[in-house]
C-alpha cells in the first residue's frame, strides 16, 4: 500500500488497487465488494429499510446480493417525523425489485418499533413465509426535538427520541432472538459516533445510541452460549437523507446553505468526505458473515478517520 502526502498532490494509492489524485478523495471511491457466500439462504430482518436512499435499504440490497432473503420493515401511515416515508406500496416495490435482481425471497412488513404490538404483528407475518431470522439488524433510528441542550430539551421528544432508538433496539431484539435457530446468527445494531463522542445539541440521540452499545455488549456476553453474535457499527456521517435533514437543520440554525455545512464537515473527516450507505453495508454484510465468526460484543467505527479508538 502506497499512501503518499496528498497535500503535496501526488498520486497515491489506497488497498494498491484504487488510484486517486488530490483532491479526489471528496469523490465516491468504487468499492471492491467482497462477497459473503455464506450468508446464501440465510434470512435477515432489517429494520428501518423502507427508503432506498437509506443505510437499511443498502444493507438490505448488499444482504440480498450475497444471495440471504431479506425482510425489509419500516413505519407507515401517519406521522409527524418527517424522516419518514411511510409508503408500503414503496416497500413492497422495493422488496420485490431485491428479489427480482437477486433471485431470493423479500418481503417488506410494516413495524413501529416503539409499539409491541406492532412488532408482533410483524413476527406473525413473518412467520408465514420464513421459519427462522438468521441476521437481525437494528437499523431504525430517528431523533426529535433538536437542536438543544439537554436541560432544555423538550421531554416528550427526549423520551421519543430514546423510545425508537434505545428501546425499538431491546424490543425488536426480544422477539426476533426466539426465532434464531439453534446454529445461532448474528444481530447488527446501528449506534452511532455520538455514541461514543458527545455532539452538540443532540443529547437524547446520543444517550439513546450509547445505551445500544451497552444493551450489545450485554447481549453479546447473554448470547454467547447460543452461538448468537451481537455487534454494533457506529457510522459518522453517512449520505442519506437523515443527513441531508441535519446539514439543512444546521444551515437553518446557523445562517448558513447545506452545501457549505457539508463543505466543513467533510474538512473535518480525515478521508475527506462522508460515507456512503454502501460503505455501511458492506460492514454489516461482514459482521452478518462467518467472516467475523470471532467477533462480538464490539463498536466498529466507520467514520473515515474521525474515530480511531473504542
Ligand atoms: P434514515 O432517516 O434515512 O432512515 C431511518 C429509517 O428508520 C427510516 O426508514 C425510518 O422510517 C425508520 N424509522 C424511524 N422511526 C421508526 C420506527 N418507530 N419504527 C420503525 N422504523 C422507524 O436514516 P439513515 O441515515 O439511513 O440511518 C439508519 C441508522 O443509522 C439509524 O439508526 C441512524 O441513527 C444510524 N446512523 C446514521 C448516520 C448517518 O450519518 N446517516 C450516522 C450514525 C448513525
Amino acid at each position: 500500500m502506497n499512501i503518499f502526502n496528498k497535500y503535496r498532490g501526488v498520486w497515491f494509492t489506497i488497498v494498491g488497487k484504487i488510484p486517486l489524485q488530490k483532491g479526489m478523495a471528496h469523490t465516491i471511491i468504487k468499492l471492491e465488494v467482497i462477497m459473503y457466500e455464506d450468508l446464501k439462504g440465510k434470512t435477515a430482518l432489517i429494520t428501518g429499510a423502507g427508503k432506498a436512499s437509506g443505510i437499511g435499504y443498502a444493507i438490505a440490497s448488499k444482504l440480498a446480493a450475497d444471495g440471504a432473503h431479506i425482510i425489509i420493515a419500516d413505519l407507515t401511515g401517519e406521522t409527524t417525523d418527517p424522516l419518514v416515508t411511510g409508503d408500503k406500496a414503496t416497500m413492497d416495490d422495493l422488496a420485490n425489485d431485491l428479489s427480482g435482481t437477486y433471485s431470493v425471497e423479500a418481503l417488506a412488513v410494516e413495524l413501529d418499533v416503539t409499539r409491541t404490538d406492532s412488532i408482533e404483528r410483524m413476527i406473525d407475518t413473518v412467520k408465514e413465509r420464513f421459519s427462522h431470522i438468521d441476521i437481525l439488524c437494528n437499523n431504525a433510528g430517528t431523533v426529535f426535538g433538536v437542536p438543544n441542550t439537554v436541560h432544555t430539551y423538550d421531554e416528550d421528544a427526549w423520551m421519543r427520541t430514546i423510545d425508537v432508538n434505545l428501546h425499538g433496539v431491546f424490543r425488536v431484539s426480544k422477539a426476533v432472538v426466539p426465532l434464531m435457530p439453534e446454529t445461532g446468527g448474528s444481530i447488527i445494531n446501528s449506534a452511532s459516533q455520538a455514541a461514543k463522542k458527545p455532539p452538540l445539541f443532540n443529547g437524547a440521540y446520543a444517550t439513546a445510541k450509547a445505551g445500544v452499545l451497552m444493551m450489545t455488549k450485554t447481549m453479546a456476553l447473554e448470547l454467547a452460549g447460543a452461538g448468537i453474535r451481537v455487534n454494533a457499527i457506529c457510522p459518522g456521517v453517512i449520505m442519506s437523507d437523515f443527513t441531508r435533514w441535519r446539514f439543512d437543520l444546521e444551515a437553518q440554525f446557523l445562517d448558513s446553505t447545506p452545501e457549505k455545512r457539508k463543505a466543513l464537515k467533510c474538512e473535518e473527516i480525515p478521508l475527506g468526505r462522508l460515507g456512503t450507505t454502501d460503505e455501511v453495508a458492506n460492514l454489516v454484510a461482514f459482521l452478518a458473515s462467518s467472516a467475523s465468526a470471532y467477533i462480538t460484543g464490539q463498536a466498529l467505527n466507520i467514520t473515515g478517520g474521525q474515530l480511531m479508538e473504542y
